[in-house]
């Protein structure tokens, strides 16, 4: 004991058996029943909830009311400055300005715990000068225990608290109380370390969340599409606009314009964004699995419909639904989309109860949904429903002075894949302003992969370039602007043959438009006046065998 009076927890322990009967033992057992049942109380507080302040206070006011330790209070360390900050305090005090009050260590009777890690007791408060009593509130005569709450092996706060009676010269019972506040400080730094993990585990959770919908919005976002030509920064401006609401938006253009691109773009920009996009290509499937696919079915509306299954208007819930190549659906199939759009509710394949979805429907075609409508192959009401927000993306030979810059930005992509770095020469990008490009977007991504595919040092020459399409043999041209001819560049695509001839039979035909469309399907349909889901039905059952660039 130190000649002030203060110990560092002065051990001897109550011999309880010897004792028993004495009224010595009879206080003790008291004590000692009075703080087990506080105990209890305290554990049972601590594990209830997560927001440790208020657990704080109150394990705090259970110390006072419970086992007589008043003027409670709990102070933690600031991780910043290393200083103690009051957290938790109950009592009269409750309305100290708390705030203000720091104690540095190795200052007052706390800070001492934060120089060096023990369990601080006075018999009397009075009995120490180092006692600040900054708070003003203990009382001089009783005595005073502050033990740390360590985490792991460091000390993260201090409990401290004043017992409520003034400790007797003969039979004292303050190293049981003692025990009993280092068992609660023990129990709060489990609480903390627990609390602490939690926070850190959210807000880690957070940031990786933030992070991801960054990454998802540059990828997907305005900014990886390309364009400085007036008509696509026309566009750019009008797809901005539109995502901000819940406008149904109805994109066109021809194959590999960026469609699809530009509809993840809106999506990613809406306040949408944080829930789903869901994607369906209406060209993709006959029209019994088309509806079971958008609308969901009950368990047993088919054959096979083991589980009952959500459709993608009810996976778009909250979100926004992708409905490509919408022009290819039946006139049946348009009267069932056409309720939804109007009504926003459906009834699963095989159910009969109505479901409710909330869901922005964007769609895309490249067909001409006039003529279509004037023909009587889409209904004119869907059209109207559809066409509210109208996005036209010309096509790439409309907008030639935006191939320099979408051309390095698809090398950069296509760099990325293949590990190195690209480079385009100027007579490369020469060259490509020179073509038609039918597949577009898409056809100049394939054009540029396979340069870069031929090119060993990573350097994309003209004589790399060459394009898919027959055309550029014929003669195409632009204007005054007559295309080179090239004699480095070997055909890719065998002579053309015309898909017309009458001679040729069925498969042949299908392969003479695939050759002439660089392989891409939607624009062999087109030539050969077919929708994508027929040409795609025909290679398959053709047996033909899809090029893949
Ligand atoms: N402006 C652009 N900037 C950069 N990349 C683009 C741009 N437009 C299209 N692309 C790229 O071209 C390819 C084709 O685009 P997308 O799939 O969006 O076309 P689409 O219009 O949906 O074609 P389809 O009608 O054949 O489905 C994609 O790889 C896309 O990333
Ligand atoms: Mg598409």
């Amino acid at each position: 004991m130190s000649p002030t009076g203060m110990h560092e927890k002065v051990l001897h322990h109550h011999d309880h058996h010897s004792a028993g009967g004495t009224p010595e033992y009879c206080r003790s057992h008291g004590l000692h029943l009075l703080q087990m049942g506080a105990l209890y109380a305290v554990s049972q507080v601590l594990s209830r909830s997560l927001d440790y302040r208020e657990t704080m206070r109150e394990v705090l006011r259970l110390l006072a009311e419970e086992a007589g330790l008043l003027h409670g209070m709990v102070s933690v360390v600031d991780p910043e400055t290393g200083s103690l900050v009051i957290h938790a305090i109950v009592g009269d005090e409750s309305d100290v300005d708390v705030g203000a009050i720091r104690y540095q260590p190795g200052e007052g009777m706390l800070g001492l715990i934060l120089e060096k890690p023990r369990t601080i007791v006075l018999k009397r408060v009075s009995d120490e000068p180092r006692f600040l009593n900054r708070l003003g509130i203990y009382q001089a005569e009783l005595p005073f225990i502050a033990v740390p709450i360590r985490v792991g092996n460091a000390v993260r706060g201090v409990l401290s608290v004043q017992p409520e009676e003034p400790e007797p010269e003969e039979n004292s019972l303050l190293d049981e109380r003692v025990s009993f506040v280092e068992m609660v400080g023990n129990l709060m730094g489990q609480s903390v370390r627990l609390s602490q993990q939690v926070e850190q585990e959210k807000s880690s959770l957070l940031e990786e969340r933030d992070l991801l919908r960054r990454t998802v919005r540059h990828q997907f976002g305005f900014d990886s599409m390309v364009g400085r030509s007036a008509v696509m920064r026309r566009v750019f401006d009008q797809a901005r606009m539109v995502a901000k609401w819940n406008t149904t938006v109805l994109i066109r253009g021809e194959t590999g314009t960026g469609k699809e691109l530009i509809a993840n773009a809106i999506h990613y920009n809406s306040p949408r964004s944080r829930n789903a996009l869901v994607k369906l290509n209406c060209a993709a499937l006959p029209e019994n699995l088309l509806e079971s696919e958008l609308f969901g079915h009950e368990r047993g509306a088919f054959t096979g419909a083991v589980e009952s299954r959500k459709g993608r208007f009810e996976q778009a819930h909250g979100g926004t639904l992708f409905l490509d190549e919408i022009g290819e659906i039946s006139p049946s199939f348009q009267a069932k989309l056409l309720r939804v759009l109007q009504e926003g509710e459906f009834e699963r394949v095989g159910g009969s109860r109505t479901v409710k979805v909330d869901v922005r429907i964007i769609a895309a075609t490249h067909r001409d949904l006039e003529t279509a409508v004037d023909m009587g192959d889409f209904r004119e009401d869907l059209f109207y429903r559809l066409n509210v927000m109208p996005l036209f993306l010309p096509p790439l030979r409309e907008r030639i002075e935006d191939i320099p810059d979408i051309g390095k930005h698809l090398l950069n992509k296509i760099g990325q894949s293949q590990e190195r770095k690209l480079v385009i020469t100027e007579g490369a990008l020469r060259r490509l302003a020179q073509y038609d490009w039918p597949g577009n977007v898409r056809e100049l991504e394939n054009c540029l992969e396979r340069a870069a595919v031929l090119s060993e040092a990573g350097q994309i020459d003209a004589d790399l370039i060459r394009f898919s399409s027959p055309r550029d043999r014929q003669g195409f041209n632009r204007g005054s602007n007559p295309a080179p001819k090239v004699d480095a560049a070997p055909p890719v695509a065998s002579p053309p043959m015309d898909f017309n001839d009458p001679n040729l039979s069925e498969k042949e035909r299908v392969i003479a438009a695939l050759e002439q469309a660089g392989w891409v399907q939607a624009k062999a349909a087109r030539l050969l006046g077919m929708t994508p889901r027929q040409i795609a039905y025909r290679i398959q059952t053709l047996g033909i065998e899809v090029k893949q660039f």
